[in-house]
């Protein structure tokens, strides 16, 4: 069964987190940047990610709102949320802050997750089984997990009691309702004074059933020095992969020129450029590494200064697109498919040509051709044909 109202989230990023300033020159721990973002929007990405979120409310606190208003708008319209949005301000307390965003949902929402913006880690898939336990008609749904260590009460030093570990959790965000009943818990603690430091808390008090759902290990919230560690970005060599294609047509031209290397006594071809169909073929995977398009996009056939240019120059702009995205290549297979010309006679001077054009030893390219057999427009000579097949490394993060 599904709920028939809006899910929406609440992000609070109000905290002023006085435990973390000293260790990160006073910022406030949800402006941290992590991976090239602030450590709130992180949240707002993951929650983005479930359809059935419609909207979100971020809480800042009221005096960084206007500088807060614009931070958002401006990280919207560079990786668009999907959603809609709402920018308030918190309160002193955290239940202040909840309060401030849950008065500001609006009436088509029938759910709320409340979420701290200090757990980045929390998983889209955590989210939703929550959304299915509220589907389910929960009236209060909370990730958590067991506790590992011993856990003591105490008065002063002197140990109390010992509770029955399997019986504890440790709860996590974020934490899911129906809208009118935490709307209502907060209504009553307001008026009762209550102090709580989770939501579901003040379910509880009301006499609320709450349950519980599967917890991550991984949901930590950052909140001491130490737990920084866990935001330091691990990176490692990557592969990456481009294909390219390229097909020129035989007729009065230019003469055949492979992978640099002139072909005497090959068909001639058309073509703009010098019609080098193997460099051709070369550039576009290399500009495939990338997500660099393709040569058409570089160099357009209706450009004039490239009249009988030659191919390689088109390689090496290629070569350098991809060193200026941080790739480095180390591979290259390279296959020309024609029934005429023989090839074999050129295959190794192709070969370093190539390797040298790349900056590749020769052991890392390889060069073939083929035939189809008589079929099809190269088999009827009417044309040849390349595919070249790049591989590079890039370094990127691998941490979730
Ligand atoms: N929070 C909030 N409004 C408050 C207090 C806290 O929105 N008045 C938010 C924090 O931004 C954080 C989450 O609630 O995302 C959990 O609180 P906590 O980890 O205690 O953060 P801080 O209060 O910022 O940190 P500290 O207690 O160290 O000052
Ligand atoms: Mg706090």
């Amino acid at each position: 069964m599904s709920s028939s109202g809006d899910f929406w989230a609440v992000i609070l990023a109000a905290g002023s987190g006085t435990r973390l300033a000293a260790s990160v020159g006073g910022v406030k721990k949800q402006y941290l940047n992590w991976k090239g973002m602030p450590l709130f929007w992180h949240s707002a990405t993951t929650f983005s990610r479930i359809p059935r979120i419609k909207g979100l409310v971020f809480v800042f606190p009221p005096s960084d709102i206007d500088k807060m208003k614009e931070r958002v708008d401006e990280l919207n319209s560079s990786c668009s949320l999907g959603l809609t949005y709402k920018v308030v301000s918190g309160g002193e307390r955290r239940q202040d802050s909840v309060f401030n965003g849950l008065k500001d949902l609006p009436a088509t929402c029938s759910h709320v997750l409340i979420h701290d913006s200090a757990r980045p880690f929390a998983s889209a898939s955590m989210i939703s089984s929550i959304i299915d336990e509220l589907d389910k008609g929960a009236s209060g749904v909370v990730p958590a997990v067991k506790v590992t260590d011993t856990i003591k009460t105490v008065n002063g030093n002197t140990i109390t009691g010992t509770p029955d570990r399997s019986d504890l959790r440790a709860v996590q965000t974020p934490q899911g309702f129906p809208l009118h009943l935490i709307r209502k818990a907060h209504e009553i603690s307001d008026g009762e004074g209550w102090n709580v430091t989770d939501d579901a808390s003040m379910l509880e008090m009301m006499g609320e059933s709450v349950v519980v759902c599967q917890g991550e290990e991984s949901n930590i919230k950052i909140t001491n020095p130490e737990d920084l560690a866990k935001l330091e970005e691990t990176k490692m060599y990557v592969p990456c992969v481009g294909w390219g294609y390229d097909v020129h047509r035989y007729g009065s031209g230019r003469p055949m020129v492979l992978g640099g290397i002139p072909i005497p006594g090959g068909p001639e071809v058309v073509a703009h450029s010098d019609g080098d169909v193997l460099y051709h073929a070369l550039a576009d995977a290399i500009l495939g590494l990338f997500g660099g398009g393709d040569i058409g996009l570089h160099f357009p056939d209706t450009d004039a200064a490239l009249e009988n240019m030659s191919s390689g120059i088109i390689v090496m702009e290629a070569l350098s697109k991809a060193e200026a995205e941080g790739i480095k290549i180390v591979h290259a297979d390279l296959t020309v498919i024609a029934q005429i010309p023989k090839l074999a006679p050129y295959r190794e001077q192709i070969r370093k040509n190539v390797a040298s054009v790349m900056g590749l030893p020769q052991s890392r390219v390889n060069v073939k051709a083929t035939t189809e057999e008589k079929l099809g427009f190269t088999g009827e000579k009417k044309g040849i044909k390349a595919v070249a097949t790049v591989t590079g490394v890039r370094l990127a993060d691998v941490d979730g």
